[in-house]
């Protein structure tokens, strides 16, 4: 319908017009909350991607990156009938999401070259590894590709805390979580219901909220009802476990560790693991590796949207459209153009590459940093971790310079082999046990590993390790904002600049996270299908 044929028929708007008129008010924000109303709906961007109706007007989009944030705008973009054309550097899709297998080779910028030599069967997610259950976007394709997912143990109180700088006895020995939680939770109960009983709470409860909360306490505890004190507790094991008939008979409780001692040992620090949000105790894992869920994008893609081993020299626009040259992998230069541009290079990396983008613009990308992130997998001959110490996943938390949490399997249980992850490190550690070759670095791995288990050196075969910073296509691990940025720059890179559109974990408040770069992804291209449809 025309203007003039809008005008006649009594000035009753169409939904282009009401969407031009939300435009020129209030941007693409404000267009988008209009359509928001009208039901296309972006409300819930969080579990579902937007839904895209009204077609695509013949629109071409360029995507840079084929991880989770450019393979999930390809995918929406395709089924919302855009015509889509992916460029990623790399020989392969899925981003940081990478699984290390036999043959995987990684090669970094200070030249050491890997090539995975783990069993058959056998693998480390040296990218993100876990998924917290209520990340329902990454969750969201999980589902739609049917990628067999598995209980990532992310608490175990079965496994080690090992912390060599605190003092005390207890310092430089591994001790289970569990009975640190125990003491920690029993003493501190002690304390509180001594002081409650005493009356010396009576400022802050009514006598019957003291009762209530002496009981909570006595629980929170498992403190004696009579005296209120903590005497230990069958939670945190047995020196002699309870059997069958009179010999072991009820066994022998393991006695708790002083107060004292478990204060100077610093091991509470490991309580609040999981009293964060993002580290939930319930996570989920792909059965076979992380890289299940970019295959699964991959496959559900035509079989030409990606062009791999494309290296972008030069970003391009103007009022009319995009254009990327990029150099392919036989080293010809090349140029693909398009309507819009959807970038998911990182910031750290992107910042280096020509772009035709406002000044504000550009200078945006200084406004964060990058984290030094390494990891390594270590291939076990036997799973002495269950067989010897019946620990089953989770994490060794420790205070050794550069290895950061040791963390056992998930998967694979009572099977003759297993991948640990030797160390999770981040910051100047992990940057200077980076610099190492990786024997030097498999080496270093298992040495600290030693300390906690006896049986670490004897058992270790071969190693892949991963340093996200000396990764040419990322240089680093994930987007890190301060207060400064967040306010200043974050808000300009999130808008489109022209035709160009940023998407990843890095446009996101869940940095580190697929399901950062999957739920950008889906505010990106709502905006842009928004743009599409009142252009
Ligand atoms: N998302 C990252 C992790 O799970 C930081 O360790």
């Amino acid at each position: 319908m025309s203007e003039s044929s809008e005008a006649a028929s009594g000035g009753v708007w169409t939904r282009r017009r009401f969407f031009e008129q939300l435009m020129a008010v209030g941007g693409v924000s404000l267009a988008m909350a209009g359509m928001d109303a009208l039901g296309f709906g972006f409300a819930s961007a969080q579990t579902a991607p937007p839904s895209m109706p009204g077609g695509a007007k013949g629109t071409k989009v360029v995507i840079l990156g084929a991880g989770l944030a450019g393979l999930t705008s390809a995918y929406e973009l395709i089924k919302a009938g855009y015509s889509v054309q992916v460029l990623e550097a790399r020989g392969f899709a899925g981003g940081r999401a990478q699984t290390a297998r036999k043959g995987f080779e990684d090669t970094d910028l200070m030249g050491h070259r890997q090539v995975c030599e783990f069993d058959e069967g056998q693998y480390i997610n040296i990218g993100p590894w876990r998924i917290p259950y209520h990340h329902q976007s990454t969750l969201h394709y999980v589902k739609e590709f049917k990628v067999p997912v598995e209980l990532f143990n992310n608490d175990n109180d079965a496994s080690y805390v090992y912390f060599e700088k605190g003092k005390g006895p207890l310092a430089g020995k591994p001790i289970r979580k569990g009975q640190i939680a125990a003491d920690a939770r029993g003493y501190t109960a002690e304390l509180m219901a001594k002081v409650a009983s005493k009356g010396d709470l009576d400022a802050a409860l009514s006598p019957a909220d003291r009762e209530t909360f002496l009981a909570y306490l006595v629980n929170e505890g498992r403190l004696s009802r009579s005296d209120l004190s903590y005497k230990g507790t069958d939670g945190r094991g047995f020196d002699i476990l309870p059997g069958a008939g009179v010999d072991p008979g009820p066994g022998k409780e393991s006695p708790p560790f002083a107060f004292a001692d478990v204060l100077n040992s610093r091991a509470w620090r490991v309580l609040s693991s999981v009293a964060g949000w993002d580290q939930q105790r319930t996570m989920f894992e792909p059965v076979g590796g992380m890289d299940m869920i970019p295959k699964g994008f991959v496959k559900a893609l035509p079989p030409d949207a990606i062009t791999y081993n494309a290296s972008v020299e030069r970003i391009m626009q103007n009022a009319k459209g995009v254009k990327v040259a990029y150099t392919d992998a036989a080293g010809k230069k090349v140029e693909v153009s398009g309507d819009y541009l959807i970038c998911t290079i990182p910031l750290s990396v992107l910042k280096n590459i020509q772009m035709d983008a406002s000044k504000p613009f550009i200078e945006a990308m200084n406004g964060v940093s990058y984290s030094a992130v390494n990891k390594i997998g270590l291939q076990m001959k036997t799973r002495f971790w269950e067989e010897k110490h019946w620990i089953y996943g989770g994490h060794v938390y420790n205070d050794i310079p550069g290895i950061g949490t040791i963390s056992l399997p998930s998967t694979g249980w009572h099977s003759q082999k297993g991948v640990l992850l030797g160390y999770y490190a981040f910051g100047g550690e992990a940057a200077k046990i980076s610099a190492l070759s990786p024997a030097d670095r498999a080496k270093f791995a298992v040495a600290q590993g030693q300390k906690i288990f006896p049986e670490y050196a004897e058992n270790f075969e071969t190693a892949f390790s991963k340093s996200w910073h000396l990764d040419g296509f990322n240089l680093g691990g994930w987007a890190e904002w301060g207060d400064e940025g967040r306010k200043t720059a974050y808000p300009v890179l999130c808008e489109p600049d022209g035709r160009i559109y940023l998407a990843g974990e890095h446009l996101s408040y869940l940095t580190g996270w697929q399901a950062g770069a999957i739920e950008s992804a889906w505010q990106q291209i709502g905006k842009l299908h928004a743009r599409v449809q009142q252009a």
